[in-house]
């Protein structure tokens, strides 16, 4: 801001309403931007920085710090070119009166660019959510680094990714890609608990089409190298993908409401809505008893949770686990479970990866965990192995063993194996551990244990498939009975499957003062 020089020469003093027209005036003219950047802006598709800002956050709530920064870069121009805010909106606001530390980069100055200002702006909003506990959400609309400021530049993305770190695991934090991200801003998104991607408008990517052209001759879209589609289905980087920017950051505000705002508070609770206690008799009839036939798990889900109602992450991305919030009883939970419609349910390389973050999520931000049971095992073959599957699943494993909220397993249908430990069995910790009774937990499928254990018997018998037919009565009655596991102490009860939410719900109100302590130790070393 300068005072106008007519203002000055008026009186040695201003009067203060001068002065306060003054500050109107340029907050106003701040505020509005330059019209033809704006206009540009929209018709790409996209709102401004305020924009959204006013979409995410209560109305009137946003408080705004440094609107009137400037940069200092000397060279290229930039000092005749010093707009206000310096690209970036930040400050802090609330949602549904809660309080949260936000900013928005401004695609119409510096095409949104991060230079020294822009990212000591950003560094100064994390601070404060660190320091307030309160979560952090970054709205990103850049081109990466501003090239005109050179290594000042990365110094701030590397200052932002530090502060990205050192916040993980103590408030939630919330990258939405509104625009294009490119460069050092992909980073932060990664380093963030969910990302939020807009279908056709947002693109995250080290390198943009025309980098990678020029490095090594491909051709390709931004869409094709870094969309939404790309990273909600196949690199996992997105674990929302919306329509438009109302639906997105709408949904950012709903995913805020079951988050609590650090690490040592609880997420709100709502009040209860409908007995928690009452049977849900549609469960008796969504599971086929023939443990190889399909059914939609999300139906079980919608039956478990309050109101049917529940957030899934990475809806798209190794769809054969689902991992959901969703509340029981007003409290709120996360959902990890096998999906049958989708490979069987097996765990494989992907699956692993996105339950087991999706499990340490939960457990550092004091969100109990409710793990739904139907999975054949890992998946088998020369491509998983390679894959580092077993590298993959130890993270599963890992993260489930040293969690220590509340945790409660229903084994709903088979459970073989490696992947009936790593689904958060008994042996690994879980709290509570209910099956339905037609839960099947074994070393492996009635079919493939008879072929190992029988071979020789079968090939010299004079009638294999009669006598295949008896090993497997056999080894059903004598192994995988509903109650087998049960009479061990492995599980805590077999239920009915009407019984489930009601089961649920009490083990959770059991446990919902559980504390755990772990050896001191500096951390773990998680298989990365
Ligand atoms: C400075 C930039 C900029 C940048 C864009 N602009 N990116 N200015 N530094 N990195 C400016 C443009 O010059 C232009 O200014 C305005 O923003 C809008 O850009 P356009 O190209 O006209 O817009 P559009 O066609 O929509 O394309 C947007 C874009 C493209 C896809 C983002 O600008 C682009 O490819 N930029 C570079 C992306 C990139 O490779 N970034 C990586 C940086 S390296 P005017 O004045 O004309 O309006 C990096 C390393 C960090 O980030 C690594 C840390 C780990």
């Amino acid at each position: 801001m300068s005072i106008a020089p007519e203002v000055l020469k008026e009186a040695a003093a201003p009067s203060m309403d001068r002065l306060r027209e003054e500050l109107d005036r340029t907050r106003e003219e701040v505020a509005r931007g330059n019209a033809r950047a704006v206009d540009r802006q929209h018709s790409l598709g996209k709102r401004t920085a305020r924009e959204r800002l006013a979409l995410l956050l209560d109305e009137g709530s946003f408080l705004e710090i440094e609107m009137l920064r400037r940069h200092r870069a000397q060279g290229l121009g930039m000092e005749r070119q010093r707009p206000h805010t310096d690209g970036v909106v930040a400050g802090s606001g609330t949602i549904d009166g809660r309080r949260v530390f936000v900013y928005a980069q401004d695609f119409t100055i510096f095409g949104g660019s991060l230079g020294e200002a822009h990212a000591q702006k950003i560094q100064k909003v994390m601070d404060l959510a660190l320091a307030a506990g309160s979560p952090f959400i970054g709205l990103n609309d850049s081109g990466g680094a501003r090239i005109q400021e050179g290594v000042q530049s990365l110094n701030g993305y590397g200052g932002i990714f530090q502060r990205n770190v050192q916040a993980s695991g103590v408030i939630p934090q919330i990258a939405v890609v509104l625009g294009p991200c490119a460069g050092g801003a992909a980073y932060s998104t990664a380093l963030a608990d969910f990302t939020f991607m807009v279908r056709d408008t947002a693109q995250l990517y080290l390198t943009g089409p025309d980098v990678v052209e020029a490095v090594t001759g491909e051709r390709i879209t931004h869409a094709e190298l870094g969309g939404a589609q790309v990273h909600g289905t196949r690199s996992g980087l997105a674990t929302f993908v919306h329509e438009d920017e109302e639906s997105c950051l709408a949904a950012v505000r709903d995913l805020v409401s079951m988050l609590p705002d650090n690490n040592l508070s609880r997420p709100p609770t709502l009040p209860p809505r409908g007995a928690a206690t009452e049977s849900r008799p549609r469960l008796a009839s969504i599971v086929p008893v023939e443990p190889n036939k399909p059914y939609d798990m999300r139906l079980v889900l919608a039956e478990l949770l309050d109101d049917g109602d529940f957030l899934e992450l990475h809806q798209s991305w190794a769809p054969n686990v689902i991992c959901a919030l969703g509340r029981v009883d007003g409290h709120v939970v996360g959902v990890v479970g096998n999906q049958p419609t989708v490979l069987a349910g097996v765990l494989d390389v992907t699956a692993s990866q996105k339950a087991a973050r999706f499990v340490r999520f939960c457990d550092a931000f004091s969100i109990p965990i409710v793990t739904l049971v139907d999975v054949p095992g890992f998946l088998p073959g020369k491509e998983q192995e390679h894959a580092g599957v077993i590298r993959h699943g130890a993270k599963l494993l890992y993260a489930y063993c040293e969690a220590t909220v509340p945790r409660i397993q229903v084994v709903i249908r088979k459970a073989y194996g490696g992947a009936y430990i790593v689904m958060d069995s008994r042996s690994i910790g879980t709290d509570l551990s209910f099956a339905w009774p037609t839960n099947e937990i074994a070393v492996m499928g009635a079919e493939g244990a008879v072929n190992i254990i029988h071979r020789k018997e079968l090939s010299a018998a004079a009638d294999p498939a009669a006598r295949r037919a008896e090993l497997l009565e056999q080894y059903r009655a004598e192994l995988v009975h509903p109650a087998y596991t049960a009479e061990r102490g492995l599980v805590d009860a077999v239920i009915d499957p009407v019984e489930t939410r009601s089961a649920v719900a009490r083990g959770l109100s059991m446990l919902r003062d559980k504390r755990k302590q772990t050896p001191p130790r500096k951390h773990g070393n998680l298989p990365l």
